[in-house]
């Protein structure tokens, strides 16, 4: 019962948190000439991925710029929970605030197939964020290891500088080092074992915790705004 009403407060919430940012008066008439954007902000993905999917909150992944159909995949294996993760620091599986955004109570789904279409489309077309600015700069001799390290174990499915993946999969070039870590470990451990990454999962079972630090620290420094 808590738990139903947690969801429902967290729905609320999100639901006044993406009004205030609509009645910003700033880009209004602009919002009004896209509906794709209107629709992210409404179906509140903004709150947790932030301006234009490129300014997600706490370790939550970047959208701006990911491919158009792995974005799809991942948003419908989400809704029907095929997609939890490890817990998250509240000790809730990963994708559950999510789920809770855009799955009712009732399990009633509060968006349409086409809804998701237009707003992954419309993501797909964003400007990556710049890499994350450090505080301390990388051990270059970790970014060294992980670069040779994607060469090797990555870069066959995750393409040319992890930019230019095999159809459908993901753009992992400039995502959140946390959020690279995470999934790796997720996905080596099956607490992720959606989708296609049955397929990444030979490669990487066998993958030192230092092995994925290096290749995150030399993934999440990639600029794809260049
Ligand atoms: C309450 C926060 C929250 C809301 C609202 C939310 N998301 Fe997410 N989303 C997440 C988190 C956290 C993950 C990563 C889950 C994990 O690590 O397993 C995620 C994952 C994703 C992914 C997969 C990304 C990847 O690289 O694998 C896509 C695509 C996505 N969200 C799109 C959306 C869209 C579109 C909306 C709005 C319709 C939305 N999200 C609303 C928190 C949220
Ligand atoms: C055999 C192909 C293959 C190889 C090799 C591979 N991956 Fe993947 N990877 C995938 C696929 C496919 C997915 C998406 C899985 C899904 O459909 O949910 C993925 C997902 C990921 C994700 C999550 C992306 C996101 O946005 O959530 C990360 C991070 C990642 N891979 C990193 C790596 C790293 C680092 C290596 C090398 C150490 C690697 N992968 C090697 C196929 C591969």
């Amino acid at each position: 019962m808590n738990f139903i009403i947690a969801r429902f407060l967290t729905v609320i919430g999100l639901a006044a948190f993406t009004v205030l940012l609509a009645l910003s008066p700033a880009d209004a008439a602009k919002k009004k000439r896209d509906p794709a954007k209107r629709l992210y902000m409404t179906k509140t993905c903004i709150a947790c991925h932030g301006r234009n999917g490129a300014k997600a909150i706490m370790d939550y992944p970047n959208l701006a710029g990911q491919s158009e159909k792995y974005m799809l995949g991942q948003i419908k294996d989400i809704i029907a929970g095929k997609r939890t993760g490890s817990p998250d620091a509240t000790g809730n599986p990963r994708s559950q605030g999510m789920r809770g955004a855009l799955v009712a109570p009732d399990g009633a789904i509060t968006i349409s197939d086409k809804d998701i279409k237009t707003i992954v489309k419309w993501l797909a077309k964003q400007t990556p964020p710049e890499p994350a600015k450090l505080k301390t700069p990388l051990d270059p001799k970790s970014v060294a290891v992980g670069k040779k390290l994607y060469k090797k174990k990555c870069r066959s499915c995750h393409g040319k500088n992890a930019m230019k993946p095999l159809k459908g999969y993901p753009i992992i070039a400039g995502q959140k080092r946390a959020y690279i870590v995470t999934q790796v470990k997720d996905i080596q451990s099956k607490a992720r074992k959606n989708g296609k990454s049955k397929t990444m999962y030979p490669m990487i079972k066998k993958l030192k915790d230092t092995e994925i630090n290096a290749v995150a620290d030399y993934l999440s420094q990639i600029d794809r705004t260049k």
